[in-house]
């Protein structure tokens, strides 16, 4: 099973960002659901004084719900994808949020960070490399800083695999086909079949160091479906960021 990865996929989202935010409205909880899992971060204060780090911004729909439960922090959202960040872009932001076009491996090469969260939504699915991600993840979070992964990562129930299936042909994968982004929505099925488990990627950020992991479910008929994983950074303290 081929799928897209490095510049492949980020050209693939360039074409997409254009409908990337109406197909995804489309999507009954999308929203919702990443508000959930910001929420979840459980950040102290509205995030005053914090640095929050949005991993695979897109078109800014993470760095909205981040913006929402911390609306004190300072956020930078970064993306592989120069049509993706040009839409988040053209949005209004307060000037506490900023974008960089910067791949997620190349975040803490470039001197960004620590940061005292790190916020993943729908990204780790599409890294060829997992777990570099993560270690790049644990070298940019202060000790005991928070990582929330938001994914499409199946409960491993063949009831789930089926219904996200069913869910592709019959209403993804046609509504990509008609905004001419077959691809990267065949790639968006195939992807989610091919990744880990929510228990598997559990243990997958454990392997990376990470403390505290747990998996989350979200509400509605992506439950099953998509997971918020939560972790801390494991070296500093359990009950604040800082
Ligand atoms: C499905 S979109 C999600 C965007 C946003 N987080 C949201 O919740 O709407 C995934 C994003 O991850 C970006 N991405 C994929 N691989 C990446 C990588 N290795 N480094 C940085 N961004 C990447 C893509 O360009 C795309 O904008």
């Amino acid at each position: 099973m081929t799928l897209l990865r490095d510049h492949e996929l980020a050209r693939a989202f360039d074409h997409a960002s254009h409908t990337y935010d109406r197909l995804t409205s489309l999507n009954p909880g999308y929203r919702t659901d990443l508000l959930r899992s910001a929420r979840r971060l459980r950040l102290p204060g509205d995030g005053a004084d914090l640095h929050v780090l949005d991993l695979g911004c897109g078109t800014g729909a993470s760095t909205r719900a981040l913006l929402r439960v911390a609306p004190r922090a300072r956020i930078t959202g970064v993306d592989a994808s120069p049509g993706m960040l040009r839409r988040a872009l053209a949005k209004p932001w307060p000037a506490r949020v900023r974008f960089l076009h910067l791949t997620a491996e190349d975040v803490a090469t470039a001197g960004e960070g620590p940061f005292d969260a790190v916020f993943a939504a729908y990204l780790f699915r599409n890294v060829a490399d997992p777990d570099r991600v993560l270690e790049t993840v644990r070298a940019l979070l202060r000790p005991g800083g928070r990582l929330a992964v938001h994914e499409y990562s199946l409960s491993g129930s063949a009831v789930h695999r089926a219904l996200w299936t069913a869910v592709c042909r019959g209403v993804i994968i046609p509504a990509g086909t008609v905004s001419g982004d077959r691809g990267l929505y065949r790639h968006l099925w195939r992807s989610v079949l091919a990744f880990d488990t929510a228990p598997v990627f559990a243990d997958r950020m454990r392997r990376a160091g990470f403390t505290g992991v747990r998996a989350a479910p979200v509400a509605g008929w992506q439950t099953g479906i998509v997971h918020t994983f939560l972790a801390r950074n494991g070296s500093g303290p359990t009950d604040c960021v800082r």
